[in-house]
């Protein structure tokens, strides 16, 4: 079976819910810690065997092209002002894989933006990771999920189970258990309507797509919200191929609301040596603890 080389970045969203912070910044840019939130999931793809990273991006999104691109001139800076450590940081982050670019001319939905990768990807299975989504896992949930699809074959997706009232807010597997914590897939329904959800199991923003999906994408219909939906076409590539759901070990740290993004801040800043103290303090000084 084809090694996993691919990751697949979708970056089109406009970042209404950050805003004014991401009116002249892409929201992928938004800082966790010291890290924007779209190179945690490149870290991710990258420490799941992937080499070559696409990023699928809208308007707007140059800072993002710049942040993974070579800076000679910071590194001149660093580098004379003795702070080389700083200097190692910034060049690492082009490094870290090869980049290319592929642009989504409109934002017509998830589907559409993965098409938009179809030249770069080629013939090559890959990993689609939505950067919204932060997880923290002792092994990555890409590589997780590719460890299940070189078993089984076929594609792989990250399922979480969520409650009643939140099904509506993702795509939805019906599926049945095949091994502990794998299911094989029967059927995906992109945003159902509340009380018609098929399961409990929801999509989260990590995939492992055979290359098949580009031509279900291609003839694709407008689905739920008016947009191109990936979900729709993962199902009908299930006629096709097979699609495993995998309940992932490690906890997804939802960075698309503010709350959520505050939230994931708060909370790495903890597990973090180097910032817990200053956020103990905070929580000192409010006397919540
Ligand atoms: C997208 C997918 C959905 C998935 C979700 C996970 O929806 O279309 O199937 O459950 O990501 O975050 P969006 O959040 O872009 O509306």
């Amino acid at each position: 079976m084809d090694k996993l080389e691919v990751a697949i970045f979708p970056v089109g969203g406009v970042g209404t819910r950050f805003l004014p912070a991401t009116k002249n910044m892409p929201k992928e840019m938004m800082p966790l810690l010291n890290r924007p939130l779209i190179q945690w999931g490149v870290e991710e793809a990258v420490n799941s065997g992937c080499t070559n990273v696409i990023i699928v991006t809208g308007e707007g999104k140059e800072a993002i092209k710049a942040h993974f691109s070579r800076s000679f001139e910071l590194e001149a800076f660093l580098t004379a002002h003795g702070k080389e450590k700083y200097r190692e940081i910034v060049s690492s982050i082009p490094a870290l894989a090869r980049f290319s670019f592929a642009k989504q001319p409109q934002p017509l939905g998830l589907g559409h933006a993965v098409l938009c990768a179809e030249r770069l990807c080629k013939e090559r299975p890959f990993a689609l990771l939505l950067p919204d989504d932060v997880m923290l896992a002792d092994k990555p949930v890409t590589a997780q999920l590719e460890a299940v699809r070189q078993k089984y074959g076929g594609s792989a997706i990250a399922l979480q189970k969520v409650s009643d009232e939140d099904t509506q807010r993702y795509g939805v597997v019906d599926a049945e258990e095949i091994e502990p914590g794998v299911y094989k897939i029967k059927s995906l329904v992109e945003k159902p309507k509340a009380g018609t959800a098929p399961s409990n199991f929801a999509v989260m923003g990590r995939y492992v797509l055979s290359p098949a999906i580009f031509r279900y994408l291609r003839s694709l219909q407008p689905g739920a919200g008016g947009e191109y939906q990936l979900t729709d076409a993962i199902n009908a590539m299930l006629a096709e191929e097979p699609a495993y759901g995998v309940i992932y070990e490690g906890k997804r740290l939802d960075c698309g609301i503010t709350e959520g993004w505050l939230k994931a801040n708060l909370q790495l800043a903890l597990h973090d040596t180097g910032m817990r103290e200053a956020a103990l303090e905070v929580l000192k000084e409010e006397n919540i603890i």
